[in-house]
């Protein structure tokens, strides 16, 4: 895993935004997988602001959505086809028949399971994932105790997470309980995963994450068996890291390497 450490909630968001810019500009077509949530809205507002004033194409690009509530028609302000429709979909040129949700109004739950993941594969699967984390250490909806191998499927939220989305829907009692959501296995078959967290409530699920061990009570530490995840944090999300230092030794060394400065390394000549 690479730990990136940034100062604060802007600086992860024009970090993150790189990491997908750069994949946009190298590969137009590229399947990029998208979460809802606060966390990557400040992300989101940069890679508006690269297309306003830098040209960034997202004509050729398809997005895949994480998740929706079940029962929630796609024109409610609390859907996630919404949330994404104000927050990015708008304001880019993407091709709205290439944004895909989740269809959280089906009532043949398996079938429409069953097509998403075939709508994954038929783009050629997913080059990078964009996550959030869970304050119970979860990853989309999968709750703590939810297979490592699953697929997308339907899942019940926990008190907790019910707790936590009250905020955007007024009450606890408005929260829908079901949601279908990618899983863990379907997650892990990104190219890449790009994981965010900002604000010291995430600290205690990030420790988990990166240095606990693998397990289904904390399905982000899941991402310890992908091969090619960056973790994108502020310094309150880190700040329960216990080798804080040693990622910042890794990520010098690594954009010294990106930069050519193979000297500065005590590689080669100056
Ligand atoms: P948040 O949610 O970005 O709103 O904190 C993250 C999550 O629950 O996955």
């Amino acid at each position: 895993m690479r730990v990136v450490i940034e100062k604060g909630e802007n600086e992860v968001a024009i970090r993150a935004a790189r990491f997908v810019a750069d994949l946009v500009r190298r590969k137009p077509a590229c399947v990029l997988g998208l979460a809802t949530g606060g966390t990557p809205l400040g992300m989101y507002r940069e890679l508006i602001r690269l297309h306003r004033e830098e040209g960034l194409d997202f004509s050729r690009v398809t997005t895949f959505n994480l998740d929706e509530y079940v029962g929630v028609p796609e024109d409610h302000p609390q859907s996630y086809r919404y949330f994404m429709q104000e927050n990015l979909f708008k304001h880019l040129n993407v091709v709205p028949a290439k944004t895909h949700v989740p269809d959280g109004r089906s009532l043949d739950f398996e079938a429409s399971c069953r097509r998403y993941e075939q709508m994954i594969q038929e783009a050629g699967g997913i080059d990078l994932q964009v996550l959030g984390v869970g304050r119970d250490g979860h990853i989309a909806f999968n709750e703590p105790g939810s297979s490592l191998g699953s697929r997308t499927r339907v899942k019940s939220l926990t008190g907790e997470t019910i707790r936590d989305n009250a905020r955007f829907f007024g009450s606890e009692d408005q929260v829908p309980r079901l949601a279908i959501t990618m899983g863990v296995g379907t997650i892990l078959e990104s190219q890449r995963c790009l994981l965010l967290a900002t604000g010291a409530a995430k600290a205690s699920a990030i420790r988990s994450t990166i240095e606990g061990p693998i397990t289904a009570q904390i399905t982000a530490s899941a991402l310890q068996l992908h091969r090619d995840v960056i973790v994108v944090l502020d310094e309150e999300a880190g700040s329960w890291l216990t080798r804080r230092e040693y990622y910042a030794e890794v990520e010098r060394a690594q954009t010294l390497l990106e930069a050519g400065q193979l000297h500065e390394l005590g590689i080669g000549n100056p």
